[in-house]
């Protein structure tokens, strides 16, 4: 079976072709440089970036045959993923194959499971995921593929976007994430400035108290130097791990599960990985090599094989359903 995904939701044109397992071309183009002069992602100009390169892409990919088309339906940007649906949507037609519309998330959940360009059968099940990235914050209980329950999620600001807001405070630059990352092992402890955020009796997280917590830290100092920069993004990040990491522990003891799932954005960081390791030394933990961690249309042609295998095909079936942006085919249990 050859199959192609299409990932549109935010700011990474992204298009992959497989056959069965196997990914046989991946193209990721980012629209970082362009968003960078705003320090965010602007809606606006990433969807008309979308629709300029996206047929560029996709003839790299070569399709001589196609028998499924896959495109992220939701969530992201509005105007972002109908470019992408819009061109599934062509796809499908000149093929004559049918369309599948993709969860974003479960495709952040189910990255783990390219190893080496192969969709490969990594996580195992019952588990809890931990999904950090530019717009979402949540954990998943899963019990199987395309059995899904959220049984928390961020309360106002997701993760990523509490590290590019900070770094945006600092003047480090966009997207904060990364940086924030690498500077801050150029400092060895943490000086604890800032509160672990937690929301009581709840496996919901908030990030937005942290923000303002290093904002007016910032507006205190009379003058601001690299080294109060460097105090600042160390406690920032040890705070918002361990926030991420409290309410993971208590998710795996409540459902009892031994397999953990962290995937998106977030969890290429480093200092994330290394204390999931050490505070969950008897799980399995199942994480996407560093290329997938980003958005990438990879990751949505592993749903599009999980489906297939399982037999929870549920595309769209007209026009009107194909526009929606919702989750109103996302199954969950
Ligand atoms: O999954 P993703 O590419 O896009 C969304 O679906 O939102 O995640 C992007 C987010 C950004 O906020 C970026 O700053 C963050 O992931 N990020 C990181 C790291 N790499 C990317 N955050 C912390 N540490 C990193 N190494
Ligand atoms: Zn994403």
């Amino acid at each position: 079976m050859k199959y192609i995904s299409i990932e549109t939701s935010c700011d990474e044109t992204s298009v992959a072709i497989f056959e069965d397992n196997n990914l046989i071309k991946h193209y990721v183009y980012s629209q970082i440089e362009t968003h960078k002069k705003w320090g965010g992602v602007v809606p606006e100009v990433a969807s008309r970036e979308h629709s300029e390169k996206i047929a560029h892409l996709l003839k790299k990919l070569g399709i001589k045959k196609l028998d499924l088309v896959g495109f992220t339906r939701g969530p992201g940007l509005k105007g972002s993923l109908l470019v992408g649906k819009v061109s599934a949507f062509v796809l499908s037609e000149f093929f004559k194959c049918p369309i599948m519309g993709l969860n974003h998330l479960e495709g952040h959940f189910l990255s783990p499971e390219l190893v080496r360009n192969k969709i490969v059968n990594k996580i195992k099940f019952p588990c809890i995921g931990l999904l950090v990235s530019g717009g979402h914050t949540e954990l998943w209980y899963s019990r199987g593929y395309g059995n899904y329950k959220v049984i928390g999620k961020t309360r106002d600001d997701a993760c990523g976007e509490a590290f590019d807001k900070v770094a945006k405070i600092l003047g480090l630059g966009y997207p904060g994430g990364p940086i924030i990352d690498k500077m801050s092992k150029l400092i060895k402890e943490d000086p604890k400035i800032f509160t672990v955020p937690e929301v009581k009796n709840s496996f919901d997280y908030s990030f937005s108290g942290i923000k303002t917590q290093v904002a007016y830290y910032v507006r205190d100092l009379k003058k601001i130097t690299r080294k109060d920069k460097l105090r600042i993004i160390k406690s920032f990040q040890s705070s918002v791990v361990e926030s991420l990491l409290n309410k993971l522990d208590l998710a795996v003891r409540k459902f009892g599960v031994k397999n953990i799932v962290v995937s998106g954005g977030v969890s290429a960081n480093s200092f994330l990985r290394e204390k999931l390791f050490e505070r969950f030394k008897d799980f399995n933990i199942f994480l996407p090599e560093l290329k997938y961690c980003g958005d990438n249309a990879a990751m949505m042609g592993v749903c599009m094989y999980r489906r297939i295998e399982n037999g929870i095909y549920d595309g769209p079936t007209d026009v009107d359903d194909l526009l929606s942006g919702d989750m109103k085919n996302f199954k969950c249990i």
